[in-house]
């Protein structure tokens, strides 16, 4: 069982990675860059993954701890709302956009790719429904045993299918899309989240 770590352990690990990891000022991309908005926000998925691993070695360790009922309250609401958002983007507005991309050739490799990771969505989205409910004992302050297995399942999925799609998805998202596309790919994204043009 690993020691309770203080508040500024979770803390650093719910920042920004970039700003967590490096140091680095570089600013949140924005909407008029979508595939640059979906490549953040694969960083910030794989950093929750991260803090999910950190509270899952706690064990049974008592979790009356504040800093853990904390994250565990952030990693609930980043994959209930970004995370969410996130796999919309990507099903709703980008891969019909690079299938479109294609009319008048058969897509039938991008087809495949993007039933896969439509597939895998639906995958993560279900295991991520266990993991919640061992988190939401955390943030009760109760001493819930963390499903490891589902956990290591949940990350190495995410770790794989994000690598996926950095190798593959947007490279050629990059490579095909328009920029009057990417326009409107970006605008349906932030009105997604409800958030005012800047
Ligand atoms: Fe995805
Ligand atoms: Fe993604």
């Amino acid at each position: 069982m690993v020691a309770l770590q203080s508040a500024s352990y979770y803390v650093v690990s719910m920042m920004p990675p970039k700003t967590a990891t490096s140091g680095s000022s570089a600013p949140v991309p924005g909407f008029d860059a979508p595939l640059e908005v979906l490549a953040d926000c694969h960083v910030r998925m794989l950093a929750q993954c991260s803090t999910l691993q950190r509270l899952a070695a706690h064990g049974a360790a008592p979790w009356a701890d504040e800093a853990a009922q904390t994250a565990a309250h952030n990693v609930i609401r980043y994959f209930d709302g970004s995370g969410r958002y996130h796999h919309q983007d990507e099903e709703q507005d980008l891969f019909p956009a690079l299938i479109e991309s294609m009319a008048g050739s058969d897509p039938v490799c991008i087809r495949q790719l993007v039933d896969s990771l439509t597939r895998e969505h639906r995958e993560m989205e279900l295991r991520w429904q266990t993991l919640k409910a061992w988190l939401a004992g955390i943030e009760a302050g109760d001493a819930v045993a963390p499903p490891q297995d589902e956990i290591d399942l949940f990350v190495d999925q995410y770790q794989r299918h994000i690598a996926r799609e950095e190798q593959e998805l947007l490279p050629m998202a990059a490579r095909l899309l328009e920029s009057s596309v990417l326009s409107r790919i970006g605008e349906a994204m932030r009105q997604r989240r409800g958030m005012r043009p800047r």
